[in-house]
């Protein structure tokens, strides 16, 4: 059996890792070692077979054993210990949930309902690094990557929703303590029927300007009641960091554009933080290169992973089914507002979410594990 070390599963994305893993059985086919970057000695947890004491996760010699690394501890992780591991001889596989190695040749984005051939192809010529994609771009790809794979893509101009747990649990407290203030400062008014919404409105964005400190430490504005045009850097062109990688890591997935032999197809657009928890919702645009038919497009979208689902474009199936409400907390993807657009016939609208911490963090990455050592 092989020996999985797994690095982070106490933080969020491990905790939603550590759960997949046990739903699916996984911890059957393998025999993990746990590390930790503060508790080294400490009990390993139930899921610990013969290996019931916790590693210390800096420790090149405890790292050097594992056949498989598993860590969603994060880019400083990753960027202080990989080096090192692969400098002291290690020859194992590396499954990554953070960006730093992303976009190194010799890492796939790990999206196997999408990108199983370029695993595949990178295993047979010896592929040792496995890195989970941008939680948007494999959200997007598992509800429409069937028009990729067919080719039919000219380009895509996303216009994203992001939840706060992009940015970490502290970012979804932050969030959520926000919403309390604000709640609490018109409390009174709220309680009286007959009270101004003027007024409320008034006393609500007074509030919002004078939120600071602790209560706006992560996000650095308030969000609650609000949203923020611009995630991750300011990459010094006009474009975030996070829109920037919708293009590039895009094209990775799908073994195009740079490095591939194929031309990357132009993504663009515009990322936007707003106040849900843990979905992340994108509107999207195509241009196609022919005019296909709606209903082809529909029955392609459908049929191409078990997890997507084409919800009707009515409004009574949109609210219902097309929210993050009715999708965090499960692996479904839903595709809705599928329609021509004014533009013209090779104009295609679509919305999709996803939940970022599953199929947009844990869920590529023990699928990759699974592909390892089944
Ligand atoms: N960069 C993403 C976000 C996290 O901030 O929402 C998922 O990769």
């Amino acid at each position: 059996m092989a020996l999985v070390g797994l690095v982070g599963w106490r933080g969020m994305v491990g905790s939603v890792l550590m759960e997949r893993m046990r739903a699916e059985g996984d911890f059957e086919l393998i025999e993990p070692l746990f590390f930790s970057t503060s508790n080294a000695g400490g009990a390993a947890p139930a899921m610990a077979k013969n290996e019931t004491k916790l590693q210390d996760a800096f420790d090149i010699e405890a790292l050097k054993r594992c056949d498989i690394i598993l860590t969603a501890q994060g880019g400083d992780y990753t960027s202080e210990v990989f080096p090192k591991l692969r400098a002291a001889g290690w020859n194992g596989h590396w499954i990554d949930a953070a960006s730093t190695l992303r976009m190194k040749d010799d890492a796939v984005i790990v999206l196997d309902p999408v990108n199983l051939p370029v695993i595949k192809d990178a295993l047979a010529k010896g592929g040792r690094n496995w890195v989970g994609g941008n939680c948007t771009v494999s959200c997007m790809l598992m509800g429409v990557g069937a028009l990729y794979k067919a080719g039919l893509v000219e380009w895509m101009s996303t216009q994203t929703y992001q939840a706060a747990s992009g940015g970490g649990a502290q970012h979804m407290r932050e969030l959520l303590t926000q919403f309390g203030t604000l709640s609490a400062e018109v409390k009174a008014l709220l309680d009286d029927p007959k009270s101004a919404i003027l007024e409320i409105d008034r006393k609500i964005v007074e509030k919002q300007r004078s939120l600071t400190g602790a209560e706006t430490a992560n996000f650095g504005v308030p969000l609650g009641g609000s949203l923020i045009p611009w995630i991750d850097k300011d990459l010094g062109n006009g474009v975030s960091r996070e829109e920037w990688k919708g293009m590039a890591e895009t094209n990775k997935i799908l073994g195009q554009g740079e490095g591939f032999n194929s031309p990357a197809v132009p993504v663009d657009g515009f990322c936007v933080r707003i106040g849900a928890m843990r979905c992340h919702s994108q509107a999207l645009t195509f241009k196609l290169k022919k005019d296909v038919p709606l209903a082809d497009i529909e029955a392609m979208i459908a049929a191409d992973n078990q997890w997507v689902k084409v919800v009707p474009n009515t409004r009574e199936a949109t609210v219902r089914d097309l929210t993050p409400v009715a999708v965090t907390g499960t692996l479904t993807i839903p595709v809705g507002r599928l329609r021509k657009l004014a533009m013209g016939p090779e104009y295609l609208g679509a919305f999709t979410i996803g939940d970022q911490l599953l199929w947009g963090a844990a869920e590529p990455l023990r699928r990759m594990l699974r592909l390892l050592v089944e």
